[in-house]
């Protein structure tokens, strides 16, 4: 699944691990398939090379687009972030009443359901904050909202004024209709604004994107975040947090916590002093 991910391959996967056999399904559209199947053939080579396995099997079935395209819906899941929030799937009902807050999102195409390692990481990242550092919660900026699912974490969990920008229109129209859904959505202003135009200052800026982007943004992090204020960054594979722990540092942020799950890392940073 990583190395899925980590090629940025635009379809819904899911796998299944049997006895001895993982089976992992790829609904890509046929004009998308004929240049990734070479590209993807080969890294499952050598990558089945570098772990002295069989190479992989490549089947291809044609399906009707409407089933592949809610075809990831069966695999979605409801996900318990410890006794604090519940993120679950609009089309699953839960059996009984967490006790808790629960999100329910539709991300259609956009990113965030839950299920992925960087989301998780981001919301373990912010139930920390809002027990140790509630007070940064009083501004919130969510960079790369994607179905809006951390902007609205952060709401539930009391955060006053929340922007939540992306740079795809999709994912704007979807996250506004999550925060509608969970009753929250007079607390977010959803943007496409890029970064460096959003004003004021954040006690708390959240970002999951990827290593290149969270890179060229570090200067405008720094500029947004307001004085005590903490910077959640999420989507790096651990090979590449420690470049970027010092790219960030040269910006003049401080880590001040790391959480890894899997290859993926993430990171609390503060304004050094
Ligand atoms: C991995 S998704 C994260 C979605 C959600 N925040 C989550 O944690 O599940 C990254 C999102 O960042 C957006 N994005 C990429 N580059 C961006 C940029 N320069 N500024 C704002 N958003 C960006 C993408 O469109 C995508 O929706």
């Amino acid at each position: 699944m990583t190395f899925l991910e980590a090629m940025n391959i635009p379809a819904a996967v899911n796998a299944s691990v049997g006895a001895g056999r993982s089976v992992i399904s790829l609904y890509i559209e046929n004009h998308e398939w004929d240049d990734l199947r070479e590209n993807i053939v080969k890294k499952l080579r050598e990558i089945a090379g570098i772990f002295d396995v069989p190479a992989p099997e490549v089947a291809v079935r044609d399906l009707e687009e409407a089933s592949w395209r809610d075809a990831w819906k069966r695999f979605a899941r409801v996900y318990r972030f410890g006794s604090e929030l519940v993120v679950k799937p609009t089309w699953r009902r839960l059996r009984k009443d967490p006790g808790c807050p629960v999100i329910s999102i539709d991300p259609r195409m956009a990113f965030g359901t839950g299920g992925h390692a960087s989301t998780r990481l981001c919301i373990h990242h912010l139930r920390f904050i809002r027990r140790k550092r509630p007070d940064c919660l009083e501004s919130v900026l969510d960079v790369g909202t994607g179905s809006g699912i951390l902007a609205i974490a952060a709401v539930l969990f009391g955060a006053g004024r929340t922007v939540a920008t992306d740079i795809d229109p999709d994912a704007v129209r979807v996250a506004r209709e999550n925060a509608a859904l969970n009753g929250v959505a007079e607390h977010i202003r959803f943007t496409m604004d890029p970064l460096r135009e959003i004003s004021g200052r954040f006690g708390l800026i959240m970002a999951n994107i990827f290593e290149s982007v969270l890179i060229e943004l570090l200067d405008d992090f720094k500029r947004r975040l307001a004085k005590d204020g903490m910077l959640v960054v999420s989507g790096l594979l651990a090979s590449q947090g420690g470049g970027f722990v010092e790219k960030a540092s040269a910006a003049g942020l401080r880590k001040r916590r790391q959480r890894r799950a899997g290859s993926w890392i993430s990171y609390v940073f503060e304004a050094a002093r």
